[in-house]
């Protein structure tokens, strides 16, 4: 896809289709009245009879007049006081949701500077014009993701795929505001590639398939690609991640991308490791787990994906970024050699788990994925996971829950996450309820009762780390079981630009 940013009056942009924002309390309206002229007053016409009002997401498609572009799409985006990070996100892709079925291969959005300038003010997440452009440009190019075209040659209503996006700035083309839109697109692009990565079937994905896409991945971009089989992973005593696998006869893969040179730290002294729970199915196991929506369990390679995808995207921004990604994929089904409940397995660390429920899969081979990532030098770690359901009852598919320590590292993924318009929520590790994980035969067990059942996820994770680490549950947050007006059903992407953002921040202050 081409880019440009052009610095013409919107209505002399060569495009197929004009996007703009239209705020519901009549801000910009000096702006907009030029257009509402070149449009036959139709601009005020459909804001009178209610057809766009500016309410969020409220659009309406209208005939170009005297304007370069043949067709106009009016997005609402609610109160321009509270245009902050997500809204520019959602803005950005619900004018690409809003074309689905129509043909467009050129889309201009219109920028104006008055909005932008206004809505500045009002972030609640800080960041300037150029900070919104590339949520914006970001939100245009996820807007285009469709899984119903990943194993389907066409799907009625798919949003186009864009030859060009345009972001018409007039007051302010500068080349930081290129630059800020050439970022969001390729962060876009890199949500979209973990996606349809994730949103892939499991009978298309299996451990051995997620290790060829990483490779495939790794030589696209540049990275070094380790993949670890099932011989390996037992002589180095993974035995927790191997214990996940055995009820599956597609074996289990340790998969490793590297950037940068091997255990080099970046400016600030530091080694992330970005690790991403992969488990292809999720049957529960043993422990099997109901039948109604058991379907969805294909998307328990969600944070795999995500890892893989992001330390691509990172060697695009900035090539040569010391960077890790893990990604321990393995298949959890009931089988003659599957682990059993009761079963005592030694992790890699040398703590000794009893596996209570097989079905709390997650955290063991995130475990023995932590271990491996600090053995390899790493200094930080973050994890992504689908790792409980209780995350979605207490947060909802809104919020990431998420474990941290020391403070200031969650601090910092915090911080990464609200410049990328991706919200958190941290759940405190309260040390007590370690004591409904004693085991007595074991150090501990992998589950420990229904009852703060989240807190216990994060305080197992705990065992295994000794560096700063965060721990992002994407179990409510990685995928939409209904459409948005600015999102697919399916695979969100969730926590990809958030690791993109923290990655780079250790890579800018090596300049
Ligand atoms: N992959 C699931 C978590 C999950 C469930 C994510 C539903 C998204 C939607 C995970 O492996 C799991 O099964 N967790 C159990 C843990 C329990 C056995 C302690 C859960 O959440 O029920
Ligand atoms: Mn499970
Ligand atoms: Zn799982």
């Amino acid at each position: 896809m081409e880019i440009r940013v052009a610095a013409e009056q919107p209505w002399d942009v060569d495009a197929d289709v004009l996007a703009f924002p239209v705020p519901q309390d009549g801000a910009g309206e000096a702006v907009l009245s030029e257009l509402d002229r070149r449009l036959d007053g139709a601009l005020g016409d459909y804001r009178r009879v209610g057809e766009l009002t500016g309410k969020a997401h409220g659009t309406a498609l209208l005939r170009g007049r005297e304007t370069a572009a043949p067709w106009l799409l009016g997005v609402g985006i609610g109160e321009s006081s509270s245009f902050d990070a997500l809204a520019a996100l959602r803005f950005g892709a619900a004018v690409e949701r809003r074309l689905g079925g129509r043909v467009c291969e050129r889309l201009a959005i219109w920028l104006p500077a008055e909005l932008l300038n206004g809505a500045r003010a009002g972030a609640a997440n800080g960041g300037g014009a150029d900070d919104l452009a590339e949520l914006i440009a970001r939100g245009a190019v996820e807007g285009q993701h469709e899984p119903g075209s990943i194993y389907r040659d066409s799907v009625e209503g798919a949003p186009p795929q864009l030859r060009e996006l345009i972001v018409v700035a007039p007051d302010g083309a500068t080349d930081g505001l290129r630059a800020a839109v050439q970022r969001g697109v390729i962060i876009g692009e890199g949500g979209n590639r973990a996606r349809r990565l994730a949103q892939r079937a499991s009978n298309d994905v299996s451990p051995e398939v997620l290790a060829d896409e990483a490779t495939a991945v790794a030589r696209e971009f540049g990275l070094q690609v380790e993949v670890i089989g099932p011989e390996r992973a037992t002589e180095m005593g993974m035995n927790l991640f191997m214990a996940v696998g055995r009820g599956s006869s597609n074996a289990p893969r340790f998969i490793v991308l590297r950037s940068g040179e091997q255990a080099a730290k970046d400016g600030e002294g530091r080694l992330l490791a970005m690790v991403g729970k992969g488990v292809t199915f999720d049957s529960g196991g043993i422990s099997i787990k109901p039948a109604d929506r058991m379907e969805e369990m294909k998307m328990d390679k969600t944070g795999a994906c995500t890892v893989i995808s992001a330390i691509a995207t990172v060697a695009t921004l900035a090539p040569g970024t010391p960077l890790m990604a893990v990604a321990p994929a393995v298949e959890n089904l009931p089988g003659p050699h599957s682990t059993r409940p009761g079963d005592i397995v030694r992790a890699l660390n040398g703590k000794v788990v009893e596996i209570q429920n097989t079905d709390a899969e997650g955290r063991l081979i995130l475990a023995d994925a932590l271990t491996y990532a600090e053995q390899q030098g790493a200094t930080h770690l973050v994890d992504v996971a689908t790792l409980t359901g209780a995350v979605e009852r207490a947060f909802g598919k809104q919020i990431t829950g998420g474990f941290g320590t020391p403070q200031d590292w969650w601090d910092e993924v915090f911080q990464a996450g609200a410049r990328q318009a991706e919200r958190y929520w941290q759940v405190p590790l309260v040390e007590e309820y370690n004591a409904d994980l004693d085991s007595w035969y074991a150090d501990f067990v992998n589950t420990g009762g229904a009852e703060g059942s989240l807190v216990k996820s994060g305080l197992f994770l705990q065992q295994f780390v000794t560096k700063p680490w965060a721990h992002l549950d994407i179990g409510g947050t990685a995928y939409l079981r209904k459409p948005t007006p600015w999102a697919a059903r399916g695979a969100t992407g969730v926590t990809h630009a958030t690791l993109v953002e923290l990655a780079l921040n250790g890579a800018s202050s090596a300049a």
